[in-house]
């Protein structure tokens, strides 16, 4: 008989950007009120649990993962008592809920901060963060070559002339993780959360935290990859630290008094075994995998992905968490839009459009979801890829709010063309997304992408994802097994437990198929699969 594994290491989970997914009341931002009048939706989808991005009290200079209270709720999204009941009333759907916790920095309207600014040089409020003299002549330099990963300097200057370590945005102090304190907070807070019915946690920037002490440079070659996307592991003063693994277990010990809840690392880190060191029996139960999503639309190089990260994370008795698209990335129907070779980040900024081939990235984008659900694992979807929205690309630059923008010199676009709200139906002012208009911009069309223009529709993307999801609850999440088979050049077939095979047609010519359609992602072209198109076979 199968073993029964526990729930996330199967799970599907759909992220929420809950600013832009369902707006409540009325204000163009999404909110409590709003999610819950769509879990009915999220329940039939087939999802398992949610990861809901920062909702707590927050200036938003990023998103929300600039963090003003942890244990509350930003008034724009709701309160606590409301976050409450959701959290029950998801689970009486069957869904649970995981919350982002963002210990690596908070908002610099956090109390500790403020009282650290007022609190001035040598004061023990100064000690929970980095506050150092600067460089050069009367320390007007930073104190050392560290980069934003958002552009400019780490370090910002206080008015009394010390300096502030912010690895992302200004408004994001970064917390001294060797301060007990800092230590003490975030075993509060991640209690508060599971006594309230959370499920576990999405851990933001988990390679970061510990930093080195004496604060050495980094060096130009290493500053090089300071990009989100980018991080190096090798020896580096803040990246990666060998000493964040401690703090890492003792969550963990945390967790475990509470049954069936779980922490997901985002932890950008490329070498596999230092990564896989992030999901040892003792420490995350996920990472997210960082080398599928980054893996051209190519047979051979998705498949050294997939291999490769199951033999790391299998080598600590792990399982991969697959994941394809989030809040940060461009999304993927339109990364598989372009030609290979392009690089999305370079071509969001001031490409040439024309290189765009979008029908081409949405039928890769139906082929990829069957790959991505037929997988051995747990998979993390991001809204509005169920259904197949696009990058919105031409976002005009007065509404761009990700502080990547300002900060890179506006050399990079940002995120914010992959948070536009979700459109919910076909006709009305911000496609069924609130009554009163929506945070950024939604582009013309947006409705024909909708839930109610997909829902039901043969052959849509909402309905594929559906129907996905419920044959991989019932055929592929019961084992953990992947086994390669034999198959044409430029495609991909392997073989699970239950014996459900999974085709993929990366080529440009179709192929023949053997056996009996379970779900196609395209029609077939005479009995076979057509390019750049995927099948459950038994
Ligand atoms: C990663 C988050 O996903 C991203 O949105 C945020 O800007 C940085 N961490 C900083 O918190």
């Amino acid at each position: 008989m199968a073993r029964v594994e526990p729930w996330w290491r199967t799970a599907a989970v759909y992220q929420v950007y809950i600013r832009s997914f369902k707006d409540g009341n009325g204000d163009g931002a999404g909110d409590i009120a709003g999610l819950r009048s769509k879990l009915a939706y999220l329940r039939d989808l087939g999802v398992d649990a949610l990861w809901i991005n920062p909702w707590y009290p927050s200036p938003l200079l990023d998103g929300g993962y600039d963090v003003a209270d942890y244990r509350n709720i930003d008034p724009r999204f709701g309160d606590i008592d409301e976050a409450v009941s959701f959290i029950a009333e998801a689970r009486n759907h069957g869904i649970r809920v995981l919350v982002d916790l963002v210990p690596n920095h908070t908002s610099w309207e956090h109390e500790w901060f403020e009282a650290a600014l007022a609190a001035g040089p040598g004061s023990p409020e100064r000690e929970r963060y980095h506050f150092r003299q600067g460089s050069g002549p009367g320390g007007s330099e930073p104190p050392n070559d560290w980069q934003s990963v958002f552009g400019g300097p780490a370090w910002e200057r206080a008015p009394d002339g010390e300096w502030y370590l912010h690895l992302f945005d200004i408004s994001q102090p970064d917390l001294n993780w060797e301060h007990p304190e800092v230590r003490a907070e975030f075993h509060d807070i991640l209690r508060f959360w599971l006594e309230r019915g959370a499920s576990g946690f999405r851990v933001d920037v988990a390679h970061s935290l510990v930093k080195e002490p004496g604060y050495p440079d980094v060096g130009d070659e290493a500053n090089e990859q300071h990009l989100l996307s980018g991080v190096a592991s090798s020896r580096h003063p803040y990246w990666d630290r060998p000493e964040i693994h401690d703090i890492v277990r003792g969550w963990r010990a945390t967790l475990d008094e509470y049954p069936e809840t779980m922490m997901v690392a985002e932890a950008w880190v490329f070498d596999l075994e230092r990564f896989a060191d992030y999901v040892r029996p003792d420490e995350y139960h996920q990472a997210f995998d960082p080398g599928f999503l980054e893996a051209p639309w190519n047979a051979e190089e998705m498949r050294t992905a997939i291999d490769e990260s199951m033999k790391a994370v299998g080598g600590v008795g792990s399982i991969p968490t697959w994941v394809l698209s989030n809040h940060d990335l461009i999304r993927h129907a339109t990364r598989y839009a372009l030609p290979s070779g392009v690089d999305p980040k370079a071509w969001l900024l001031d490409g040439d459009r024309a290189l765009m081939d979008s029908p081409l990235g949405e039928r890769r984008a139906r082929a990829v979801a069957l790959l991505l659900l037929g997988l051995p694992g747990s998979v993390y979807l991001y809204q509005g890829e169920e259904l197949g929205l696009p990058e919105v690309t031409e976002l005009p630059p007065e509404v761009l709010e990700d502080p990547v923008w300002r900060r890179s010199g506006h050399n990079e676009k940002g995120r914010d063309g992959c948070r536009v709200p979700i459109p919910w139906t076909i006709d009305g002012a911000s496609s069924g997304f609130g009554s009163n208009g929506s945070w950024l911009p939604q582009p013309d069309g947006w409705g024909e992408r909708s839930v109610e223009a997909q829902d039901g529709t043969a052959g849509s993307m909402l309905e594929l994802y559906r129907t996905a999801l419920h044959l991989r609850r019932e055929h592929l999440s019961s084992d953990l097994e992947i086994d390669w088979l034999d198959s044409p050049p430029e495609t991909l077939l392997f073989a699970r437990g239950s014996g459900v095979r999974c085709f993929v047609n990366f080529g440009s010519d179709p192929v023949p198929i053997e056996g009996d359609v379970l779900l196609a992602s395209l029609d077939l072209e005479d009995g076979q699969l057509p390019p750049n198109a995927s099948a459950w076979l038994r």
